[in-house]
């Protein structure tokens, strides 16, 4: 028996002992299809080469008879394409391994895919606030972010993206203030090109006391309406050019762009889903994130998560990308004396899941890339906060939010503000 996670390493093998004629290929595709069936692609000019032919059936035999039920039989095994671009059909590509000529692509039946990274937006910095599990105080936190960030004079714009379990909005708005539609609405509405008429209503700015504002993009408006229904069409791709459909994260992008057009905001804080998710890929990688605070509790769930999501990005060789914009966060840290050994748990435990990214640029090509354990300017290293009290099991975020002092905020969230002063700094001239 042969199963997925053998297809690639198995691939590997195989192709470790090309004729002259593949290793002279410009480019042979592995496909995985949505079932996880191999095929073979390879460039029409073959097809005038009986050698040619021959050579790239030999080795669809090889690989079928190893793959097993991942493979097809032969004759329906091999497609021949003009060229690699054609090949793709758009989806994304990466080499097998050391292998300059021989690439797989995987068809996968979520749209937004964790390895298109998209280049840091040129505009205001976007904030992502992620999390491999739920409850780990991430909406708390970015509300504790977004009022010390408005103190400090700063105009902030919060998304609401956990559009499954909304919460944040109700949290930082008063229920007087709850715009009448959120961001399920425009992405419905835009289905319809009929997003623009509501996007003045589907944000609303928080009367919390503060220096600068607050603007916020609810997950839904004042009214519910009927949500599921929304729901279960919201992740849809636009389909007015059937050529080109825009895929929902592109239209979530473009959603953000209008807002930061209309309120030109200092930074803009993103609350994501928690997960392997396809609604939290497109906020950590698809939104030009200039940040990703990954929130981690101690524990082997967090670890596990987050160690899938680094290795897919090592193999799909791009961590170089979005490595620098990583940063953990501990969550809800024991406030008594446990603190300091789970703090140094946590530490070691992110850390070995760094530590491979730190070896993909040799120390010094660029500055900052290699880290020790206990560099405390690493991404690894753990900005703590701490479980306390008084944010516990809150019934009002917003109530507690027009009590507070900046003394409690900073007792449990400085770590975390010092880093965003320090991350954003420079980002904007008014900063
Ligand atoms: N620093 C803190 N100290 C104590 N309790 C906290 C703290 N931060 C958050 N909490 C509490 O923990 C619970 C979860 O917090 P929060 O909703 O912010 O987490 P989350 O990670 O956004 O969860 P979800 O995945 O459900 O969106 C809430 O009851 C909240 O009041
Ligand atoms: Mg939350």
């Amino acid at each position: 028996m042969t199963t997925f996670d053998e297809i690639l390493p198995l691939a590997k093998d195989i192709f470790g002992n090309p004729t002259e004629y593949i290793k002279k290929l410009e480019w042979i595709i592995l496909n995985r299809d949505l079932n996880g069936r191999v095929r073979l692609i390879a460039p029409e000019s073959v097809l005038s080469n009986e050698e040619g032919r021959k050579a790239i059936e030999e080795l669809y035999q090889s690989l079928a008879d190893r793959l097993m039920s991942h493979a097809y039989p032969l004759e329906r095994g091999i497609l021949y394409e003009e060229d690699k671009e054609t090949a793709c059909q758009g989806a994304s590509s990466f080499l097998l391994g050391n292998f300059p000529n021989i690439w797989v692509v995987d068809r996968l039946a979520t749209e937004s895919r964790w390895e298109t990274i998209a280049e840091v937006s040129p505009n205001s910095p976007r904030i992502v606030y992620f999390s491999i599990k739920g409850g780990v105080g991430r909406s708390t936190a970015l509300a504790a972010s977004a009022w010390t960030l408005a103190r400090q004079g700063k105009k902030v714009l919060v998304l609401d993206l956990d559009l499954e379990s909304p919460g944040l909005s109700s949290a930082l708005l008063s229920p007087t203030r709850q715009p009448k539609y959120g961001i399920t609405d425009w992405l419905v509405e835009d289905l319809v090109d009929n997003g623009d008429s509501l996007i003045d209503d589907a944000y609303a700015t928080s009367d919390l006391p503060t220096a600068g504002s607050i603007h916020i993009v609810p997950a839904h408006g004042n009214n519910l309406g009927d949500y599921v229904a929304k729901l279960g069409r919201a992740w849809m791709p636009k389909t007015r050019h059937p050529s080109s459909p825009e895929t929902w994260a592109k239209r979530l992008n473009r959603l953000i762009n209008t807002l930061e057009d209309r309120l030109k905001p200092d930074v803009i804080l993103i609350d994501s889903r928690a997960g392997i998710d396809e609604v939290a890929a497109a906020c950590v990688t698809d939104l030009g994130a200039h940040t990703i605070l990954m929130f981690a509790i101690q524990g082997q769930q967090t670890w596990t998560g987050y160690r899938a999501l680094i290795d897919h990005w090592q193999q799909r060789g791009v961590i170089t990308d979005i490595r620098s914009r990583l940063q953990i966060v501990a969550g809800l840290v024991p406030d008594d004396d446990r603190r300091l050994e789970y703090l140094e748990l946590l530490r070691a435990d992110a850390h070995a899941l760094f530590e491979g990214t730190y070896d993909t640029v040799k120390p010094g090509a660029i500055s900052d890339w290699s880290f020790e354990e206990d560099d405390d300017t690493a991404p690894h290293s753990p900005l703590p906060i701490r479980w306390n009290r008084g944010w516990y099991g809150l019934l009002s975020l917003q109530q507690r939010m027009i009590q507070v002092d900046e003394n409690e905020v900073n007792s449990v969230y400085g770590p975390l503000l010092d880093f965003l002063d320090r991350a954003l700094l420079g980002e904007n001239q008014t900063w």
